[in-house]
């Protein structure tokens, strides 16, 4: 009897939202896994961060690839996309973690936030996992979008932010039944609270204190808690699961 690896040598992987948190965490361990690492973000000071940490800490492994892109884009995806090709490794993952959030009650939300909100993480997810189909052929891999835990325990003011997540999670299982048959596997990591710079910035530190007290492991999620359970569904460890759900929350969902 194997038991497969959670090395990803010899695979281009493309990480978004890859300048911050999640996504950073994520590039990162990809790198530390052997994976041609192409990350995508927004933010260009993010990327650099990124790739000078990989460099450190993983200095024998491949130099990470970094592209500003808006995910939200047509265009800019398929720059992104041009980039993969470019690494000349063959494109066998897909982690979409760029992602905006924004506390705005319903009755003052506005047509434009509602579309900002639903273009990034939506219409973001569509564009890239597209994409990133086109790349994989015929040859398979594994896409991995990200929720949110608010989609099972909805919080006042997110109604944009929790429709979006909501989408992206009937996405992949539609992607899942579609492409599995490719040997393409889709799933959907939905996060409970991560202390990132996206949760910071709507949570004072007094909430941040309150919501870890009273969080059954006595702390919020960090960034490495989420991509461990992406790097297992990016690599073969994972090869019979597909179409799911995955929550990683420290049971915040159960308080
Ligand atoms: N932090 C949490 O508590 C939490 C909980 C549930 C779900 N999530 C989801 O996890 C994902 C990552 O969030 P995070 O907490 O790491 O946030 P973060 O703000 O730390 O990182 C998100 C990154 O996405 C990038 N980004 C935003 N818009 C983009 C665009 N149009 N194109 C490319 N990049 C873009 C940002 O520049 C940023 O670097 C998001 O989808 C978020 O909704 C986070």
């Amino acid at each position: 009897m194997d038991f497969p690896s959670d090395r990803l040598d010899g695979r281009c992987v493309v990480v978004t939202g890859a300048g911050s948190g999640i996504g950073f965490a994520t590039g990162l361990l990809a790198a530390g896994r052997g994976a041609s690492v192409v990350a995508a973000d927004l933010d260009a000071d993010g990327l650099a961060e990124l790739a000078a940490a990989a460099a450190e800490a993983f200095p024998a492994s491949l130099e990470v690839t970094t592209v500003r892109c808006d995910v939200a884009d047509a265009g800019s995806v398929g720059e992104l996309f041009a980039a993969v090709a470019g690494t000349g490794t063959p494109l066998r993952g897909l982690a979409n973690c760029a992602g905006i959030t924004g506390d705005q009650p319903f009755d003052e939300l506005s047509p434009e936030h509602w579309q900002h909100v639903l273009g990034v993480n939506l219409t973001g997810s569509y564009l890239v996992a597209r994409a990133a189909v086109r790349a994989m052929d015929q040859d398979g891999g594994s896409i991995v979008l990200v929720g949110s835990g608010t989609t099972n325990t909805p919080a006042a003011g997110l109604a944009h932010y929790i429709a979006s997540k909501a989408g992206v999670i009937g996405l992949a299982r539609a992607l899942a039944k579609e492409l599995g048959g490719r040997g393409i596997r889709v799933n959907t990591v939905s996060p409970g609270p991560v202390d990132t710079p996206l949760l910071r910035a709507r949570m004072s530190d007094e909430v941040v204190a309150e919501r870890s007290r009273t969080a059954l492991l006595g702390r919020l999620g960090r960034p490495q808690d989420v991509a461990l359970m992406i790097g297992f569904l990016l690599s073969d460890q994972s090869s019979w699961i597909t179409g799911q759900t995955i929550n990683v929350n420290g049971g915040t969902a159960m308080t």
